[in-house]
């Protein structure tokens, strides 16, 4: 007999608890935090799912691996052990460890742009786009048009828009620097990439002389999707595919806060022997030595074994089969959603939510607070705040307006996913009230961590 349920694949060795808060606390405290979550204390937060990115539950074979860090300066073991945990993977020549992805970015786009330059992905999730930026170059973002309609469903929604690949080749030359593919779309609602896109968009890269890289965060997720949705994956391993993904490219960028199951930790890995020379000098400027690039060798004993835990099957089913039963939660009650849900999370179409609300005032911003408000449940705005300030200081509004629920991984269960569900039914019945925010002050550059606010109509949900 196969039952249908699909558990989660692990027994619970250590609880953190988990602290109820009533209304009134959250209101002051979140009017303290500048009506931004990013200003919250944890501690105030009954459920978090402001990101997946350094979040998650570590395996007891990775705390085991952690007890056997080597923290020599240099050419330590542990190294060793994560450097042929990523070549099994990705299969690249050079290993470099940084102490987030965002380091890899900076050490890459330093390495290869200058003012000008332009850089081609499916979507730019914000870190890299500002790497990009702050170098001088122009971060272009050319996903499939069905990734910019919440409610049309794409099996792969995170593909890259394969025509605009090649006209921008065509039309910018030289100028472009790097074609680069995210797996999965995160700014585009988590949507994976299909193998035959990654292949095609690097064989288009390469004709052009274009190095093609992946910002692989989610590269395990992504296979996942392969192998579920696209012809001719169904019997590859996670493993298999993941390394099909790579064989198409020159290097990758990874954060492992993601895929890597790990608390921190990141990697560049590339082909390209002088490009690497001038990276590992980069990497000593910035990170460390290039055998522990940021990183206690502890840490790169935990990414090495998570590397792979994130490949394992019932793993990734639980995780995958979780986000998509919220899904199912939500489209039952109505609430408007990217759909297909994606690998890590599920985004709220705000836009759709809350028509009442302009662009200006940030409606998405606005659902995100009244969501820590009312249910004590923190996410976050991947909108107007987040994408509307362009590069000259003027505002435009962004592709869409989402809130973004991600879920750490291994760490909340089905009833923590089942009190969500509630939640959002309440702030549905609730969502003609809901009003939006102003900014009271900003940072000129990814201002959404730090900006502050306030409500633009008196209080955030009208009697
Ligand atoms: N690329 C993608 C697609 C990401 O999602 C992130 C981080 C990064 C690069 C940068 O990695 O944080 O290790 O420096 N995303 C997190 C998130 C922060 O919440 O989505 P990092």
């Amino acid at each position: 007999m196969e039952f249908k349920t699909i558990i989660e694949p692990f027994r619970i060795k250590t609880v953190e608890p988990i602290r109820r808060t009533t209304r009134a606390h959250r209101l002051e405290a979140i009017k303290q935090a500048g009506y931004n979550p990013f200003l919250l204390k944890a501690e105030d937060v009954l459920i978090d799912l402001l990101t997946d990115s350094g979040t998650g539950a570590m395996s007891s074979q990775q705390w085991a691996g952690m007890m056997q860090g080597d923290e020599s300066y240099a050419g330590a073991r542990s190294f060793y052990k994560f450097e042929a945990a990523v070549k099994e993977i990705t299969g690249f020549k050079h290993v470099l460890p940084t102490h987030q992805g965002r380091a890899a970015e900076r050490i890459l786009f330093g390495a290869v742009l200058k003012p000008g330059d332009i850089v081609i992905n499916n979507t730019h999730f914000d870190t890299t786009r500002a790497n990009v930026e702050y170098r001088g170059g122009i971060a272009l973002d050319i996903p499939i048009p069905e990734a910019r309609h919440p409610d049309q469903y794409h099996p792969f929604k995170g593909n890259m828009d394969l025509a605009r690949l090649e006209d921008a080749l065509q039309k910018h030359g030289d100028r472009v620097k790097m074609v680069m593919m995210t797996v999965t779309n995160n700014s585009g609602g988590g949507q994976p990439v299909s193998m035959a896109n990654i292949r095609e968009a690097s064989a288009i890269a390469h004709k052009h002389g274009v190095p093609f890289f992946i910002d692989a965060c989610r590269f395990a997720e992504n296979a996942w999707f392969i192998k579920m949705r696209e012809e001719g994956y169904a019997d590859k391993t996670p493993l298999e595919i993941a390394q099909e993904m790579f064989r198409y490219a020159d290097g990758a960028t990874m954060s492992a806060k993601k895929d890597g199951m790990a608390n921190i930790g990141g990697f560049l890995a590339l082909n390209d022997d002088d490009l690497a020379r001038t990276c590992r000098n980069m990497e000593i400027l910035g990170e460390g030595f290039p055998t522990y690039g940021g990183l206690a060798g502890y840490d790169l004993e935990a990414i090495a074994v998570g590397l792979f835990e994130a490949l394992n099957e019932d793993y990734l089913r639980y995780r995958i089969r979780s986000i998509e039963y919220l899904g199912e939660r939500m489209k039952q009650a109505g609430i408007p959603f990217i759909e297909p849900t994606g690998g890590h999370a599920v985004y709220i179409d705000a836009r759709k939510l809350l028509p009442h609300i302009p662009w200006n005032e940030y409606p998405a911003w606005a659902l995100s607070l009244v969501m820590y408000i009312e249910g004590g449940v923190r996410t976050v705005e991947i909108g107007s705040v987040m994408f509307g300030r362009q590069p000259d200081g003027s505002e435009k509004p962004a592709a869409m307006e989402l809130v973004r629920m991600a879920f750490p991984r291994r760490v909340y269960t089905q009833s923590h996913v089942d009190y969500l569900a509630e939640v959002l039914d309440y702030v549905k019945d609730i969502a003609p009230r809901i009003r939006g925010v102003r900014i009271v002050e900003e940072p000129p550059v990814l201002r959404h961590f730090t900006a502050r606010f306030e409500p633009a109509h008196g209080a955030l949900v009208a009697e």
